[in-house]
């Protein structure tokens, strides 16, 4: 087969994720302290792809190009390509095509995060060369997502969030094709919400007579596209991390897989892993409990945290209760005020959620 690329999607407006989507892109959110998008990058070089284009939006194209640069930090050589509107997945690969031209390639939703990388699936596309590779998952709410109908290890049919699922396999956001896809995504019409959906490029592909070869994913995959997936996706990679630290830590005790950055500060604290501590982070009489990811230069001071996301510069200080399964945006502050009556002083974004429990 000859050289595959890799698209990486990183478009879109990120509207479960609201307020954090208001001024930064959902793909740049952090996993154990590291954009979401960084993995699926990642995930493309391990298997040998590092011809990469990523699909931006107008909106938040600039932050992505600026953080990602020209790729060689990931040992990549990176293309942006800027899709003037969300119009749907395949309308990105069309987009796309003149970047693609015949190659066969990797489309990766840069919000996806899949357990064990792309690696063996690249190689089973290599090896079997079908006209397109799907991988699919079991889920509990597969209308949710495009969701697919086997006969034996055949695809017969791909319906895009059915209100009704005939099963409850569901479209993983990677997905392998030949150029054979370009046509299909010309063929198709807009769907309900009036996009061009992958999932209708595919069963274009099955309609056509193509092969289209369906594989069952076996380790975790999450689509990080709301508050409960991405704290979910930030326990799951932490519990895959190595305690490391190289932070200054005094009068503290760190349990378990705890990362401390260098340049970040414990003192008199707790750290009880899996926790990873972002450098220049300064953690004074504080508590941070299991599944924390503690961005750069940020400040716990008298308060708790656990099962959170705080993004760089955030601050929790001398908060009374214990903060939990929050996501806190860039330079967002929360405290408290010794000695007044109890009573809240809010500045908050549009679509803000909070909950005094
Ligand atoms: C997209 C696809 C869907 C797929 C999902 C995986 O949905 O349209 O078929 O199952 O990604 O993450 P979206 O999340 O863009 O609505």
């Amino acid at each position: 087969m000859e050289e595959l690329k890799g698209l990486i999607l990183s478009g879109g407006k990120g509207t479960r994720l609201q307020p954090i989507t208001f001024t930064s892109a959902k793909q740049l959110v952090p996993v154990a302290n590291r954009p979401v998008l960084f993995y699926g990058i990642d995930a493309m070089v391990e298997a040998g792809i590092t011809e990469i284009g990523i699909i931006i939006a107008p909106e938040t194209g600039s932050e992505i190009r600026e953080v990602v640069g020209d790729g060689s930090q990931f040992g990549a050589s990176v293309t942006f390509i800027e899709q003037d509107r969300p119009a749907g997945l395949a309308h990105a690969v069309l987009t796309a095509e003149p970047f693609l031209a015949d190659s066969p390639f990797v489309m990766y939703l840069g919000d996806n995060l899949l357990q064990g990388g792309i690696s063996e699936l690249v190689d089973a596309f290599r090896a079997n060369s079908p006209d397109a590779l799907i991988l699919l998952t079991q889920v509990a709410d597969p209308e949710h997502y495009g969701v697919a109908e086997l006969e034996g290890d055949r695809v017969v049919s791909l319906q895009e969030k059915p209100p009704e699922p005939k099963t409850d396999l569901a479209l993983v956001g990677v997905y392998m094709f030949t150029a054979a896809v370009h046509d299909a995504a010309r063929a198709i019409e807009p769907s309900a919400r009036g996009e061009l959906e992958i999932t209708d490029a595919i069963q274009n592909l099955v309609d056509s007579g193509h092969r289209v070869e369906p594989h069952i994913v076996k380790g975790w995959w999450k689509d990080t596209g709301r508050l409960e997936d991405m704290l979910e996706a930030n326990r799951l990679v932490l519990d895959a991390t190595e305690r490391r630290i190289d932070g200054e830590v005094t009068d503290s005790t760190c349990e378990g897989i705890v990362v401390i950055e260098s340049g970040a500060v414990v003192e008199r604290s707790t750290v009880t892993g899996p926790a990873v501590i972002g450098a220049g982070a300064r953690i004074t009489d504080a508590y941070i409990g299991p599944y924390s990811a503690i961005g750069e230069r940020c400040v716990v001071d008298r308060s708790e945290v656990e099962n959170s996301i705080l993004l760089e510069g955030s601050s929790l200080t001398g908060v009374g209760a214990r903060v939990e399964a929050s996501l806190l945006g860039r330079n967002a502050a929360v405290s408290r005020k010794e000695g007044g009556a109890p009573s809240y002083r809010l500045l908050i974004g549009d679509e803000s959620d909070i909950e005094v429990i």
